[in-house]
């Protein structure tokens, strides 16, 4: 029996979430420590089973919901290989991202199935980087409706990439620090549905147009400065513009308590810059750590609630 496997890493955002969906810069990086896997081997009975543990999903395709994003994932290679059935397939998903916790659970889970189930079913096209990209991106419109296009991209991609949504394409420039960066990410053990927070962060644009557009374009100006500092290894600056980031946010509404009380913990502690990352109200924060003050960052955002503290090197 043929099985085929893939998988994909979570993301964090380093800069300029929620301003990324109205065309400003963002940054974003693979968290490779945590990670989606998908397995497809060829069924017993005709049909394709999804099986999903992580995500309590077990279901046929035939009798999946419409809107159901494992199904939907697998319909999308489907008409990409133009392939009018599929054989029997059994494909099982399993994720250790924690759901709606800014970590690109979503997008991780949807391009391992879609990288493992092209090959499978020996489609190399549908298993390149910028397919996988682009497929997941429109698994992602189930998930929070009008998703820039950053998480779908990293995850596929697997590397730091500065992004800009654009049209006709979006503009998507991997790059390299200068110097490899250590950082700290903490969860809340809060969970937000990026969805919601987006569509909130959305209506209050809508209210307040001036006012949420000039949050929107400075948080542009810091990715933009952020990039330089990365590129440079400039860890204090970094550190000052996550910082200055984070306040936007806070007016942007999408901080929350347990957010802010790690971000202080963090900072007290001796982080050079810490802020949310991801969609916010809850989830995942991170901190940028000098390594000499790695181990007393940690437990100082484990002494301030974090369930679960993960150390990840930008490079
Ligand atoms: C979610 O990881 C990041 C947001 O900016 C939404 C998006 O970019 O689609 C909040």
């Amino acid at each position: 029996m043929t099985l085929t496997k893939a998988s994909a890493p979570g993301k964090i955002i380093l800069f300029g979430e929620h301003a990324v969906v109205y065309g400003q810069p963002a940054i974003a990086a693979p968290l490779t420590q945590l990670r989606a896997w998908a397995r497809v081997s060829d069924g017993q009975k005709p049909g394709v089973y999804i099986s999903a543990p992580d995500l309590h999903e077990e279901h046929w395709l035939h009798e999946s919901d419409e809107d159901d994003a494992l199904a939907f994932a697998v319909r999308l290679v489907q008409q990409a290989a133009r392939l009018p059935a599929l054989p029997p397939l059994h494909i099982q998903v399993h994720s250790d991202i924690p759901i709606a916790g800014g970590l690109g659970s979503g997008a991780a889970t949807a391009a391992s199935l879609i990288r493992a189930l092209a090959r499978h079913l020996q489609q190399p096209d549908l298993a390149r980087d910028e397919r996988v990209a682009e497929l997941t991106y429109e698994v992602e419109k189930i998930h929070h409706g009008t998703p820039s296009g950053i998480d779908n991209t990293v995850v596929a991609l697997e590397r730091a990439v500065y992004f800009v949504r654009d049209q006709p394409r979006n503009q998507i420039e991997p790059f390299k620090v200068a110097r490899p960066m250590s950082l700290l990410v903490a969860d809340t053990g809060v969970r937000s549905g990026t969805r919601e927070v987006v569509d909130d962060v959305r209506r209050r644009w809508q209210a307040q147009p001036q006012r949420f557009q000039a949050l929107f374009e400075a948080c542009g100006h810091v990715a933009r400065a952020a990039r330089l500092a990365l590129q440079e290894g400039d860890g204090p600056a970094v550190g000052r513009l996550m910082n200055e980031n984070q306040v936007l946010l806070q007016s942007m509404t999408v901080s929350g308590p347990q957010l802010e009380q790690l971000v202080r913990a963090a900072r007290e502690a001796g982080a050079l810059g810490a802020k949310l990352s991801g969609a916010g109200r809850g989830g995942n924060m991170i901190a940028l750590v000098d390594e000499r003050r790695r181990i007393s960052v940690q437990s100082a955002l484990q002494q301030a609630g974090a369930r679960r503290v993960l150390h990840t090197t930008i490079a």
